[in-house]
């Protein structure tokens, strides 16, 4: 049997619309190509060594000046450090910052990968509620003041899976409570960059300047491919300074020299920028085709419209999303049900659909399917 070279592997005539990965022709590589060849015609052998430990100075450059023009806010370079992504940047910080049973809070629901990861360290997960406009602040001092978390891990800008942005209120709200409380705030922002008809507020990474508390970690992922295993940290120098000074980059030398070194020849030949760019144009009217299907073959679905990231988060009243899934199994459709993102086995009624996988005929085709398999009981 061959071995397996995606990590999902959806069978031939089945739509997963659960998959929040995107789609194969939306990995570019053609630029990766043109990187590539300059990386290799530029012949600096350096950058085949073990790396400095924050990452390589050239694409630290370019992604500081990439994320000024595009955040609005000064980023210098020593705020950033290269990371394999964002789920190595929370494995790593959950190292360094954390021991087993430390208390930690999440919001409910949250991204049910970074919960596995949590649980591989060993941590006492308690939950904070979302609403509209993100995580509840108000409940979160509640808690705090009874309990002592040692980091909240929060996704504040297009949600996954509720897709829901952190108003900027209860940003400024969040990060004065780390500092009366000090707790850490891990901010993931991936979905930063992909907004659709909207503009977020500025990420959380805007105030590690002034507070120590606040880590944003981000990532390559969504914006250009899964598969270069490339992100980045951006916090306070302080931070930086400590993480970068840790075992793993000091005996590694740094992380993933290799790929940083030719996405830095992408981003300074203007192609992430117009990567994004690209890629919005071709969700927006994903999106679009999702909550048109939706409305025509779910009515009964409640939902908010998202307005960036890859995700609609579905409430089906009165079901078991978990026990649909097995019958749209057989029928091959398939989603991710409500309790995967839940901390304490709740979010049963609920279910999560992405746009970023399929395009507008088969999104349509997948949720008609999902809805002949629910109305006829196939
Ligand atoms: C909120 C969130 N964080 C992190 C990741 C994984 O990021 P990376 O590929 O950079 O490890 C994902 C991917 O789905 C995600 O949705």
């Amino acid at each position: 049997m061959m071995m397996p070279i995606e990590q999902t592997d959806v069978p031939s005539g089945n739509i997963d619309l659960g998959s929040g990965n995107p789609s194969l022709e939306l990995l570019p590589i053609e630029i990766l190509e043109q990187a590539s060849a300059n990386y290799f015609s530029a012949g600096d052998r350096r950058t085949l060594q073990y790396g400095a430990e924050r990452g390589n100075g050239y694409f630290l450059t370019a992604l500081a000046e990439f994320l000024s023009t595009s955040l609005q806010f000064d980023v210098p370079t020593n705020v950033l450090l290269t990371t394999n992504g964002a789920s190595a940047a929370l494995d790593l910080l959950c190292t360094l910052y954390t021991k087993p049973g430390d208390l930690i809070f999440v919001e409910e629901p949250t991204y049910f990968l970074a919960r596995r990861i949590f649980s591989d360290h060993q941590l006492q997960v308690e939950t904070v509620a979302l609403d509209k406009n993100g995580l509840d602040v108000e409940q979160l001092e509640e808690k705090v003041n009874r309990t002592k978390p040692k980091l909240i891990y929060t996704i504040p800008t297009f949600h996954n899976p509720a897709s829901v942005t952190l108003a900027q209120e209860r940003r400024e709200r969040l990060v004065y409570l780390t500092q009366q409380y000090n707790f850490l705030i891990i901010a993931d922002e991936v979905y930063q960059f992909l907004a659709y008809d909207t503009t977020p507020p500025k990420p959380l990474a805007a105030f590690t300047n002034q507070v120590e508390q606040v880590i944003s970690i981000n990532s390559f992922s969504k914006i250009l491919a899964p598969g270069l295993r490339l992100g980045w940290i951006h916090a306070h120098p302080k931070v930086i300074k400590r993480l970068a000074e840790c075992g793993l980059l000091d005996s590694g030398g740094g992380l993933n020299p290799f790929a940083s070194g030719i996405v830095y020849y992408l981003i300074q030949a203007g192609d992430l920028a117009e990567n994004i760019a690209k890629l919005k144009g071709v969700y927006q009217k994903r999106l679009a085709a999702m909550n048109k299907a939706l409305d025509q073959y779910l009515p009964e679905a409640g939902y908010l419209i998202p307005h960036g990231g890859y995700y609609f988060w579905v409430r089906l009243p009165g079901l078991d999303t978990s026990q649909l899934r097995v019958s749209a199994q057989k029928y091959g459709i398939d989603f991710r049900p409500g309790t995967m993102f839940s901390s304490k086995m709740g979010l049963n009624e609920y279910l999560r659909f992405s746009f970023s996988y399929y395009n507008a005929p088969q999104i349509e085709l997948g949720v008609k399917k999902l809805a002949e398999c629910l109305h006829e009981g196939i």
